[in-house]
Parts: C-alpha cells; sequence; structure tokens
C-alpha cells in the first residue's frame, strides 16, 4: 500500500465477541511472512487501538440484519463512527489519514469527522474507488483491453444505487488507439449502453456479489483499499484522476458539509477535487439524486450525534 520498502505496525480492533476470530486474523498475518509487518496489534481497546496510528482503515460498521429499520442501523452506525472519531481525535497522530469503508460510508465518515474537531476535515474520506474500479472493469471489458488503458472514469456521490458512474470524461490510450489518446464515448459509440446498462451494473455491482457469494465482496474491496490510500499517500500519476468521498467544499454545486464521491487527483499527501470539468444536463440529474439522499441521511444521523 505504501510502497515495496515501508514497514508498517498494524494496529488490529474488534469488539470482544470477535476476540477468537481477531487471533486467527493475527496468525494469518504473521504466516504471510511479510517482511514489511514490523509488528502486529490486535486489542479491543479503543485507546490501545488508535494511540498514534497514522493511517485508520475503518472497516467495521452494523450490518443490517433482518427486519432492521434503516434509522436504527443508521443510530448504531452513528453510535460506532462517534466513538472512532473521538477516540482518533484524542489519541492517533495530528496528522493521521482516515479511510472509512462500513456503510453506510460517506455517512460514517461525515460522523466520524464532525466527531474529531482537533483534526482537519480534508484528512477523512470513504471509498469509492470500489465503485472507480468496477466502471473501469466494465469499460475494458466491453472494449475487450486491459483496464490499466482506461483513465479517469468518475464515481459521484454516495456509495449507493444513485451512484453516477461518469464516463464524460473518460479516454483510453496504449497499444489499442496507436498511442492516440481517445475518448470512452467515442470508441464505445452506443450511448445507450453508456446511459443505461453501464451505469446500473456499476450500481447495482455489490449487491450481485451479495446475491452470488452470500458476502460482501472482500478481495476487490481490499484491493481498492490498497489503490485509495496509495494513490492519497503517493499521489496520482500525472493526470490521472480517481474518485475518494470527500469533505465537500461546494465544488460542482453539490451542497458543502457532505461527505461526496468527487474526481481527484493526489499530490504530496494531500487530494484536490478537480475542478471545471463540464456537466451535462444528465449527468447533473444524477448529482443531484445522489446528493439530495446524502443529505437526507445527514439529517437523520444529526439525530443521534449530540
Ligand atoms: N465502501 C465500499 O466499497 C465497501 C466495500 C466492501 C464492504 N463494505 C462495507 O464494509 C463493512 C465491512 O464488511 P465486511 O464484509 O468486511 O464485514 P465483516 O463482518 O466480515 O467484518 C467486519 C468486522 O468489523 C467488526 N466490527 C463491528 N463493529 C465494530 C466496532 N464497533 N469496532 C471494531 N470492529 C467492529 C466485526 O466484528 C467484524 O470483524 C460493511 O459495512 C460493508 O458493507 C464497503
Ligand atoms: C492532514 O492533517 C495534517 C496536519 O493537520 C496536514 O498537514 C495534512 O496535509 C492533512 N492531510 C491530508 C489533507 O490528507
Ligand atoms: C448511501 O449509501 C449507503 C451505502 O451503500 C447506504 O447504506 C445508504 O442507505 C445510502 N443512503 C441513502 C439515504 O439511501
Amino acid at each position: 500500500m505504501f510502497g515495496k520498502d515501508q514497514p508498517v505496525i498494524l494496529h488490529l480492533l474488534d469488539i470482544a465477541p470477535m476476540i477468537e476470530s481477531l487471533k486467527g486474523v493475527v496468525m494469518e498475518i504473521e504466516d504471510t511472512a511479510s517482511p514489511l509487518v514490523h509488528g502486529v496489534v490486535a486489542t479491543t481497546d479503543l485507546q490501545e487501538a488508535f494511540t498514534n496510528i497514522n493511517y485508520a482503515i475503518l472497516v467495521g460498521a452494523m450490518p443490517r440484519k433482518e427486519g432492521m429499520e434503516r434509522k436504527d442501523l443508521l443510530k448504531a452506525n452513528c453510535g460506532i463512527f462517534k466513538v472512532q472519531g473521538k477516540a482518533l481525535n484524542d489519541y492517533a497522530n495530528k496528522d493521521v489519514k482516515v479511510l472509512v469503508v462500513g456503510n453506510p460510508a460517506n455517512t460514517n465518515a461525515l460522523i466520524a469527522a464532525l466527531s474529531a474537531p482537533g483534526l482537519p476535515k480534508e484528512n477523512f474520506s470513504c471509498l469509492t474507488r470500489l465503485d472507480h474500479n468496477r466502471a473501469k472493469s466494465q469499460i475494458s471489458k466491453r472494449l475487450n483491453i486491459n483496464v490499466n488503458q482506461v483513465h479517469n472514469v468518475i464515481i459521484w456521490g454516495n456509495h449507493s444505487k444513485t451512484q453516477y458512474p461518469d464516463v464524460n470524461h473518460a479516454y483510453i490510450s496504449g497499444s489499442a488507439t496507436g498511442g492516440e489518446k481517445s475518448q470512452v464515448r467515442g470508441a464505445v459509440a452506443d450511448d445507450a449502453w453508456l446511459q443505461g446498462e453501464f451505469i446500473t451494473t456499476v450500481q447495482n455491482r455489490g449487491g450481485a456479489i451479495i446475491a452470488a457469494r452470500k458476502l460482501s465482496s472482500a478481495a476487490s474491496a481490499a484491493q481498492a483499499i490498497v489503490d485509495h490510500m496509495r494513490d492519497w499517500v503517493k499521489g496520482t500519476p500525472e493526470g490521472e484522476i480517481v474518485s475518494m468521498g470527500v469533505w465537500s467544499d461546494g465544488s460542482y454545486g453539490v451542497a458543502k458539509d457532505l461527505i461526496y464521491s468527487f474526481p481527484v487527483t493526489c499530490q504530496d499527501g494531500k487530494y484536490t477535487i478537480v475542478q471545471g470539468l463540464d456537466v451535462d444536463a444528465f449527468s447533473r440529474e444524477k448529482l443531484e439524486l445522489t446528493e439530495k439522499e446524502l443529505q437526507e441521511e445527514k439529517e437523520e444521523a444529526s439525530a443521534f450525534l449530540h
């Protein structure tokens, strides 16, 4: 995640009923015989887990149980992320970078950030890189090219079925185009697919994986976490856009103070929201729909914040 020669000390936090399982995870980590693992701290104690950490990947969340109302689910997750936000504030290194994976990821990240007044809002993010990678992969399959020849797809908004996978600024490169850049929209040459099945496939992919595996995506989510953190810390290649759920500063007319997935580039450990991209009427509607969802969720969550 941080390069081939960057040692790490892993702090693993889980809840008390999972302690045996956590021990199993530690055994597996040991058995990877990774020379970069310079230590493992496995604990159920928040202070021990969060003390002096530089990076936090918050995966644990309350899953939806049979018959559970969305409001109750939100309440349970607000409880978790309020406590973890405060622990970050109190115990973590001041330049800690936080990635929230546990769902609802955007709002959980917002709660954590709001619960850590001593840390900059720009240091909190949520994972939409998996959606980004899914969009790239669907385009590469469609064009029968390698996935690394697909550039600058964008995921806007919530990590949910209302997310908007946008290829209006995406292009393909490399041998497929004789070294020339070519716009994805032109190369695919099928707007009905791009504005229909492509979007719904990416939006529903998480659900499709759960339906097939009876479990939420694991390897692809882990890869997306690695991609997100590596790019944030080490920077994106020149001209390359990736998607991150970050604190909205009002870019593209999106309401401020939401964690919303934007197109970003990263350099020197900081992300910048890419400015000035054209947003057509079709896209505008999609951006607003997913924004509205996040605003509603924020309002509901604010009842549990205090
Ligand atoms: N944003 C994304 O792209 C994305 C992708 C995949 C999964 N997810 C989400 O990530 C979450 C985890 O998924 P998973 O498949 O790894 O689930 P999982 O159940 O396998 O693992 C979650 C772990 O978190 C622990 N946990 C629960 N509450 C905790 C707490 N308060 N403190 C510390 N640990 C706690 C659980 O005991 C469990 O070990 C889910 O919410 C899932 O929906 C998001
Ligand atoms: C996080 O916070 C530190 C210290 O406040 C700051 O220097 C750094 O640039 C921030 N990192 C981001 C935005 O990723
Ligand atoms: C936003 O996305 C999350 C993650 O998929 C989902 O759990 C949540 O229900 C969505 N928000 C709303 C208001 O639908």
